[in-house]
């Protein structure tokens, strides 16, 4: 099933019921894709995998910290399926705030021996340049051995030249932005967000310093 296009131009959502912090008024361009929208779709991939993972026990990897989120949602869904998996975290970052550093931090404490000879599906928030996923694939195929490895991304961005790496279960093409909420952030703000959105100028030029 293909991913759900979420068009270049504005869709027009209405965003006037949408809840965040106050200190976070201004800081959004514009509403992408509402919550409502992320948990039919998160339904809709436990779906397609719980179809290629029937009586079989895959390793939901989450990557934190932007996957956790969409990680429980996803979870949910394939528990509604009577799905079996065993669930494992990660911690990588290869961001720092709105560019790639190129640099892969690797941690969260994965033991590799606890998907050594197991299919794996990574759990992601976002491919972006894809850099993340090329550069761990990799180091997890060779050092704990898994049996298959697959990436289930919430978001896949559409970039100019192709990405390094692109995952079999995408759940939303999006325009080229930096976008937050739902787990993603920028300087770690903005995780708290229940919706996904187009961050503004004001946002990034947002000085933490001034909240407590
Ligand atoms: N937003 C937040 N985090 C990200 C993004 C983005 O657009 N791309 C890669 N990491
Ligand atoms: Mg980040």
């Amino acid at each position: 099933m293909d991913p759900i296009v979420i068009p270049d131009e504005p869709r027009g959502l209405d965003s006037s019921d949408r809840k965040f912090p106050p200190e976070y008024d201004g800081h959004f361009d514009r509403l992408l894709i509402t919550r409502e929208e992320i948990k039919d779709r998160a339904n809709a991939l436990a779906d397609l995998i719980h179809k290629d993972y029937k009586g079989k026990r895959p390793v939901l990897l989450c990557v934190l910290k932007g996957a956790n989120n969409f990680y429980m949602h996803l979870s949910e869904a394939l528990q509604d399926l009577c799905q079996g998996f065993y669930t494992e975290f990660l911690r990588v970052s290869s961001y720092d705030g709105l560019n790639s550093t190129g640099m892969l931090e690797i941690g969260g404490g994965l033991k590799y021996k606890d998907i050594e000879g197991k299919d794996v599906i990574l759990v992601e928030d976002i491919v972006d340049t894809g850099h993340t996923l090329f550069n761990l694939l990799p180091v997890l195929k060779s050092e704990a051995k898994p049996l298959s490895v697959e990436c289930c991304t919430l978001l896949s961005k559409r970039l100019d030249k192709p990405a390094h790496y692109s995952a079999k279960y995408v759940g939303f093409t999006i325009p080229n932005h930096f976008v937050i909420g739902f787990g993603l952030d920028y300087n770690e703000l903005y995780r708290d967000l229940q919706d996904i959105w187009v961050i503004s100028q004001k946002g990034i030029d947002f000085d933490q310093s001034t909240m407590h």
